[in-house]
């Protein structure tokens, strides 16, 4: 024993049977280990006094819920007579859960045979829950991170064009059951081919991040989706708008653009401009998805069609 003289072995039961964690003693060369002793700290963890306790298995403090991967590492451990620690879901006298971190060792005579498995027993409930707790909203923030990104447009952050689609049938849907005006516009970027080519990619992907900001700062409420459609095509839906507040807030959006001032030596005006299709209606039932996208469509089609910086609404 590693101790200095003053230690005596009532001073050491004393410790053992005051320590704060369980303490528990099971004779090992008994069939299913039967406590032989329990101290205060165990019968406190567990709720059950040690006349409950003595000569049974502490199997029974994990209830019905003997699915867990650690009793299986623990009971290799004993049938092998070798140290572990697991952490096991256990219950206290009444059904109360908590989780216990239970250190095994095996303790041998000198002839080197196993007579006795000593138990500590810590209540490490706080610790297991923060854990879980944690790692629960990492998994939580990990999926909305994944479901943003699944979203959006890698390129100006803005919706891409599936998430669109889904947008665009749901509001539709909603709109066919509330009777509200909705609006579809597709915007497209007057001569962005030649933009591109003069001044090169990185700065046509410039380009389309600052129009589809502003697009965004336009179309800004909670309901309204922007997104970009494909290559310089922009599309949003919105609802609600009047028909004669939806014309206005249109051209002002055509007027926002080319107030951003990004030179286009290709284009008429000198700057970025953009065209709009827009169709704005309180849809039928038989209204479709696909059938408001290809007027939106070919409405674009009539604005290019009269030149630079158009806007068409049907
Ligand atoms: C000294 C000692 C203390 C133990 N303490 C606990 C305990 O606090 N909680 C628990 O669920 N199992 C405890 N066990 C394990 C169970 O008594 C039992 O050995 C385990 O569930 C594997 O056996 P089984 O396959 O018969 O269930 C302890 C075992 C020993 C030897």
């Amino acid at each position: 024993m590693n101790a200095s003289p003053e230690i005596t072995r009532d001073l050491l039961a004393q410790a053992v049977d005051q320590s704060h964690d369980g303490i528990t003693i099971a004779d090992a060369r008994k069939k299913d280990f039967p406590l032989i002793y329990v101290n205060a700290g165990f019968e406190r963890l567990s709720g059950y006094p040690a006349a409950e306790l003595l000569g049974k298995s502490c199997r029974f403090l994990q209830g019905a819920d003997t699915e867990q991967p650690d009793i299986a590492i623990l009971r290799e451990a004993l049938h092998q007579g070798r140290n572990c620690i697991v952490t096991l879901r256990n219950y206290r006298k009444g059904g109360a859960l908590f989780w216990n971190e239970l250190s095994i060792s095996a303790l041998r005579n000198e002839q080197g045979e196993l007579t006795h498995f000593i138990g500590i027993q810590k209540d490490v409930t706080e610790r297991t829950l923060t854990e879980q707790h944690l790692r629960q909203s990492h998994l939580d923030l990990l999926n909305r991170q994944y479901d943003r990104q699944a979203h959006t447009d890698p390129l100006v952050g803005l919706s891409n064009r599936q998430h669109f689609d889904e947008q665009l049938d749901h509001m539709l849907k909603t709109a066919q059951r509330t009777h509200s005006l909705l609006s579809v516009l597709v915007i497209d970027l007057d001569q962005f081919g030649r933009f591109n080519a003069r001044y090169g990619r990185p700065a046509g992907d410039t380009c389309l991040r600052m129009v589809g900001e502003c697009i965004a700062k336009s179309f800004s409420r909670a309901s309204d989706c922007v997104a970009r459609y494909e290559n310089d095509e922009f599309a949003v839906v919105s609802m609600g708008d009047s028909p004669g507040g939806l014309q206005l807030h249109v051209s002002k959006l055509r007027n926002q653009i080319r107030a951003l001032n990004i030179p286009h030596h290709d284009s008429p005006d000198g700057v970025v401009t953009i065209c709009i299709g827009c169709t704005s209606l309180i849809p039928l039932r038989d209204t479709t998805a696909p059938g408001l996208l290809k007027l939106a469509d070919s409405a674009l089609q009539q604005a290019k069609q009269r030149g630079y910086d158009y806007e068409h609404i049907v």
